[in-house]
């Protein structure tokens, strides 16, 4: 059975945490469900871990529902959540419902994840309106990092702090279902986490979120270029692939495979 946004309301009540991962194709994906794992965001992070790009800006729309298509082909159980890209919800109410509901329509996603604070509460209420779930990001958000010069943690001062804990609510009566915090101190998500009835999603969040996300290619060690304070890398697929691979080159530079077993 799909896990629903009901689901996720019903985790948060019941105290029980929400687990989730990023996942870009279909193997992945497959994993990540057999794993049981809630709920898949197809996160624009694909621009950096799969793409190779040096941030998430240029990732496009068509490219997001490329990838959530193999995505949702692959998630039985796992709530699949698309994420929107930079500029496809911007610029007009009207684009952000066209492009929230192709993650849908064509995209096989159950939700949206966008970024941004108050400034996104009307685009949030108009995608609810019209039966897009939306999961809500505020905190670090990838976006503006021009605007906030790098990636940093954020709501470090007891203004800004206040001001995440506004949107945090400015969000949840705009209809989010959920809200994604990235980058914030522990506390300050435990404060949010605690009052707000939708649950809280955590990523560099500390530990008193409703629930955690990590980068999939960060957890399984198949992003390089750097690992964030907060990620836990749980493997280091990217050697243990390299170590197979030159295997495969020996043994066929050796003239080990094939072998009489995989030949006619
Ligand atoms: O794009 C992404 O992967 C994200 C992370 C916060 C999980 O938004």
């Amino acid at each position: 059975m799909k896990i629903t946004i009901q689901d996720f309301i019903k985790k948060k009540q019941a105290k029980k945490k929400i687990s989730m991962l990023t996942a870009y194709d279909f193997p992945f994906a497959k994993i990540v469900d057999e794993a049981e794992i809630d709920a898949i965001l197809v996160g624009d992070s694909l621009a950096m871990v799969v793409q190779g790009l040096e941030n998430t800006l240029p990732v496009t729309m068509d490219e997001m529902i490329y990838h959530t298509k193999m995505v949702s082909r692959a998630s039985v159980r796992a709530m699949v959540v698309g994420d929107m890209p930079y500029m496809s919800y911007q610029i007009s109410i009207e684009e952000a419902i066209r492009n929230g509901g192709r993650f849908l329509k064509e995209g096989g996603a159950q939700a949206v994840k966008l970024e941004g604070g108050r400034d996104t509460a009307e685009i949030v209420k108009a995608l609810t309106k019209s039966e897009i779930p939306v999961m809500a990001h505020i905190g670090l958000t990838p976006h503006a990092i021009h605007r906030m010069g790098g990636y940093k943690v954020q709501g470090k001062t007891e203004e800004a702090a206040q001001r995440l804990i506004d949107d945090a609510k400015i969000l949840e009566d705009a209809g989010a279902f959920s809200l994604l915090l990235e980058a914030i101190p522990a506390e300050l998500a435990q404060k949010i986490t605690e009052e707000l009835s939708i649950p809280t999603i955590g990523i560099g969040a500390g530990s008193f979120c409703d629930g955690q996300i990590l980068v999939l290619y960060d957890a399984l060690g198949l992003f390089e270029r750097f690992l964030p304070k907060f990620a836990k890398r749980y493997a280091n697929l990217k050697n243990d692939s390299l170590n197979v691979l030159k295997q495969y080159k020996k043994e066929v530079e050796e003239g080990i495979f094939p072998g009489k077993e995989h030949s006619f």
